[in-house]
């Protein structure tokens, strides 16, 4: 990938003339007000069933400031104890996740060529303070399959790097309904979550959530 230039608090959009690097795809707007509302819906569903939890670092057990839960076969969880890990069952309740609502699996079908359907859904939750920092989808998910995900709600400043941790950062804003999905030469790209713009979007609190905030819906396969 060729090494893209450092902007500083600049965001990329439409018209930037930087084109992205080969695998990874922005869809602004590629689901409607009423569409999102569908989607929000079905996760609110979801999290009854399985709250949303908290999750921890790897060893010094310090707290992600999002939120997670998950639906699909298998769900990323990570803790002090046992590290990041996909598992079968929510943390706290004990119970088999959820399966993934029709709509996400509709979305993984048109956007991506896979003949597989996803099996692991993982739903975060970002509250005013919440960012999630630079890190790359590994652990035992395929490589072979792109990763998909949406954004409701709120606006997010979505950071993409390279291969490499160290390679420079570019910013991106995602608004609700925008769909970013990876795979091939950037399955491994670099990413992360900068922050949230808390009060941006309505959607979330018109759909019965106490407060605004973001939800993004990640899709994935595990190879097992
Ligand atoms: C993630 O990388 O798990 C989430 C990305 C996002 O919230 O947009
Ligand atoms: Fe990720």
């Amino acid at each position: 990938m060729p090494r893209l230039p450092r902007k500083p608090q600049v965001e990329l959009e439409l018209t930037d003339p930087e084109p992205f690097p080969a695998g990874l795809h922005y869809l602004p707007g590629y689901f409607d007000e009423t569409a999102q509302g569908a989607l929000v819906a079905d996760v609110r569903q979801l999290l009854v069933e399985a709250p949303l939890f908290k999750q921890s670092m790897p060893k010094s057990g310090a707290p992600l400031s999002v939120r997670m839960s998950n639906a699909g076969d298998f769900g990323w969880v990570t803790d002090r104890e046992g590290g990041y890990r996909y598992q079968t069952v929510h943390p706290v309740t004990g119970k088999r996740w959820p399966p993934i609502p029709t709509v996400f699996l509709d979305l993984w079908q048109g956007v991506t060529s896979e003949i597989e359907p996803p099996n692991m859904c993982l739903i975060n939750f970002y509250d005013a303070g919440a960012r999630l920092g630079l890190h790359q989808d590994k652990g035992e998910s395929s490589l072979e399959a792109p990763v998909v995900s949406v954004s409701l709600g709120d606006e997010a400043t979505f950071s993409v790097g390279g291969m490499v941790r160290k390679d420079p950062v570019r910013r991106l804003r995602l608004r609700s309904g925008d769909v970013v999905w990876f795979g091939g030469p950037s399955r491994l790209i670099f990413h992360g979550v900068e922050g949230i713009r808390p009060g941006t979007s309505p959607l979330l609190e018109e759909h019965g959530f106490a407060a605004s905030g973001r939800i993004n819906i990640t899709l994935r396969r595990i190879g097992r």
